[in-house]
């Protein structure tokens, strides 16, 4: 097992640091920049459902999830399509309304998460086309879609889920980017420079990566705490539900992700000198509605750690402790901001001594209702 991990305490931190391949892997072979073209063959033989679909409905749970809610923001924001984002464990109770027309994602690691297969085999029923986005290759929710795009992350032990994540988002926003191409939503100049700055995102999470030790410090002060909020707006109101996620399942630690600007009905009673609240306030998106939310934290005496874009002096200035990540176009800044918030909640669990890659009660894959 010592040699599995590769030189790394746990799975989970060799999963954090193998992101930047990760990544590369997901994308190789289908973004061909030099071509300004992206190529995904379970998307190219079914285009004309895509494109003729009425609505995307996105199922998967956990971790999953989430990374659908990224891509939310994406398909809405690029390719103009509406979508609509579903914990697969309600869709399936629901008696949900599904058309020929809807075209249904699943996401899933393990491809075989029994409340996301019974989502999907509910969706074909009703002649839904169903695609899949896969780590596990050949997987059952691999096998029972109609087509797919797999995640190339290599195989993913510590159950909470991290490299997985980050590649699942790569997939959908090649997706979103190709289907806009198709769709004529984006301009040939900004969709070659998405790929651009595609491209870069490994040496941006390498970078990240580097914040490690600083991270650990920041660990160690708020180790102890009982609750602990995270805030975000947009693209990264998602990455906050991650967060808290990742402190939660390795921790024990409770945590809430909200988005920022819906603190004041409610989570913001809760703030106090012994909250602190982890805002992710990278300058693209709605920085200056952040800061705003930042000071009305600072005024609660919460204690405030920013995640920020390298330089920034705005919110250094009102945050406790500042956690750099290097800047890129705002619907990839996702694959960034996670980083520290992987970090943080490893570095928070390994000082509280609590067993990082098989975290108590959970399960790397749910087979079960
Ligand atoms: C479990 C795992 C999570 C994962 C979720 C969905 O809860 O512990 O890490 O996000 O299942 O799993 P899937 O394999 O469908 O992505």
């Amino acid at each position: 097992e010592q040699i599995e991990k590769g030189g790394y305490d746990h799975f989970m931190l060799k999963e954090i640091h193998e992101q930047p391949k990760a990544i590369t892997d997901t994308y190789r072979g289908r973004l061909l920049r030099s071509e300004a073209i992206i190529k995904m063959a379970g998307v190219e033989d079914n285009m004309k459902k895509f494109l003729n679909a009425n609505r995307f409905i996105i199922v998967a749970c956990g971790t999953s999830w989430h990374a659908g809610l990224v891509a939310e923001y994406i398909f809405e924001d690029i390719a103009r399509i509406p979508v609509e984002v579903e914990y697969a464990s309600e869709f399936r109770y629901r008696n949900p309304v599904i058309t020929e027309n809807d075209v249904v994602i699943a996401i899933s690691q393990s491809g075989e998460t029994a409340d996301t297969l019974a989502a999907i085999k509910l969706a074909k029923s009703k002649g839904a086309f169903v695609f899949g986005v896969c780590n596990v290759v050949g997987s059952s929710i691999a096998r029972e879609t109609d087509a797919g795009a797999y995640t190339h992350a290599g195989p993913e032990i510590g159950v909470a889920s991290t490299k997985a994540f980050t590649t699942q988002i790569t997939v959908l926003t090649l997706m979103a980017l190709r289907l806009a191409r198709a769709k004529g939503t984006i301009s040939s100049s900004d969709f070659r420079h998405h790929l651009l700055e595609l491209e870069m995102i490994p040496k941006k999470v390498e970078k990240a990566l580097e914040e490690d030790e600083h991270i650990k410090k920041i660990a160690d002060i708020y180790k102890n705490s009982r609750n602990c909020l995270y805030l975000g707006r947009g693209y990264n109101f998602p990455v906050a539900l991650e967060g808290a996620l990742k402190l939660k399942e390795i921790s024990y630690i409770h945590a809430e992700g909200y988005p920022a600007a819906e603190m004041k009905h409610g989570p913001i009673a809760l703030i106090d000198e012994n909250m602190p609240i982890v805002v992710i306030a990278t300058k693209k998106g709605h920085y200056e509605k952040v800061v705003s939310n930042i000071q009305e934290i600072k005024s609660r005496k919460g204690k405030i750690i920013g995640i920020v874009t390298e330089g920034d002096e705005q919110v250094r200035a009102l945050a406790d402790h500042v956690i750099e990540v290097p800047e890129t176009i705002e619907s990839l800044t996702p694959l960034i901001t996670t980083i520290p918030l992987q970090l943080l909640s490893y570095h928070i669990a390994v000082l509280l001594g609590k067993n990082v890659d098989q975290p108590r009660n959970l399960a790397k894959s749910v087979t079960v209702e």
